[in-house]
């Protein structure tokens, strides 16, 4: 029997402060995470689940923790919904509403791409891209750019949200030009998919 793998699976939403009583996040609700969960579990993986917010709440947060799990996994999944900004400055006391218009926002970290720079040769990075246009091409670019060997790409408008969904549309893209179309699938189903190829692509890594 071949030796399991260690997933590191990172799900649910970051969430930014703007004061004691407000903060900025997004609706992803952390299905797909469970999903994710199962399918590593029922092939016999070692596991480690990062459920954000609870275990990591902002995206600086969040890269501090992955920073070092990621040292002791051989498989990152990272289906976190990470908030690509953050406030200036979060206010110490409720901020009255009149000063709600001009709060200022910076950039945050690209936690998957920071953690792409680093990654250890024969390590599997899997990633997610949520696209209202161009889902192909946009998803190839982040494929690339935070450079991983496999990504979920799904599409998102006011008409189409995944969010919380038990099945949706998806595309499956890997680091050699294999793409896998899956149109109206469970998100069981594309979980179990997608731990199926991130063992096969990291099998492929150990022999190589
Ligand atoms: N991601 C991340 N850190 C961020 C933003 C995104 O780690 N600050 C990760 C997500 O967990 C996901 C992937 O990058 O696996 C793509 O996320 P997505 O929201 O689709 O894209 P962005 O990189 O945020 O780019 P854009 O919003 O411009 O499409």
């Amino acid at each position: 029997m071949k030796k399991a793998l260690r997933f590191l699976v990172v799900s649910g939403p970051t969430r930014e402060p703007l004061d004691p009583v407000r903060y900025l996040s997004n609706y992803s609700t952390g299905v797909m995470g469970s999903e994710l969960v199962a399918a590593v579990r029922r092939r016999g993986h070692k596991l480690t689940w990062v459920r954000c917010p609870e275990m990591a709440e902002s995206a600086r947060d969040l890269l501090k923790l992955l920073k070092k799990q990621i040292l002791k996994h051989d498989v990152l999944v990272m289906a976190a919904a990470v908030c690509d900004v953050r406030p200036c400055s979060v206010a110490s006391g409720k901020i009255k509403k009149g000063g709600l218009s001009t709060i200022c926002f910076v950039p945050n970290p690209d936690v998957l791409a920071t953690l792409g720079r680093l990654k250890r040769r024969g390590q599997v990075f899997v990633g997610f891209a949520l696209e209202s246009s161009n889902v192909f091409q946009n998803a190839q670019n982040k494929l690339k750019t935070k450079n991983l060997e496999l990504i979920l790409a799904q599409k998102v408008n006011s008409n189409i949200k995944p969010f919380g969904k038990t099945s949706v549309n998806a595309v499956l893209l890997n680091n050699y030009g294999g793409r896998t179309d899956l149109p109206a699938a469970s998100k069981a189903k594309i979980a179990a998919l997608l731990i199926r190829e991130s063992e096969r692509l990291a099998r492929l890594q150990e022999s190589t």
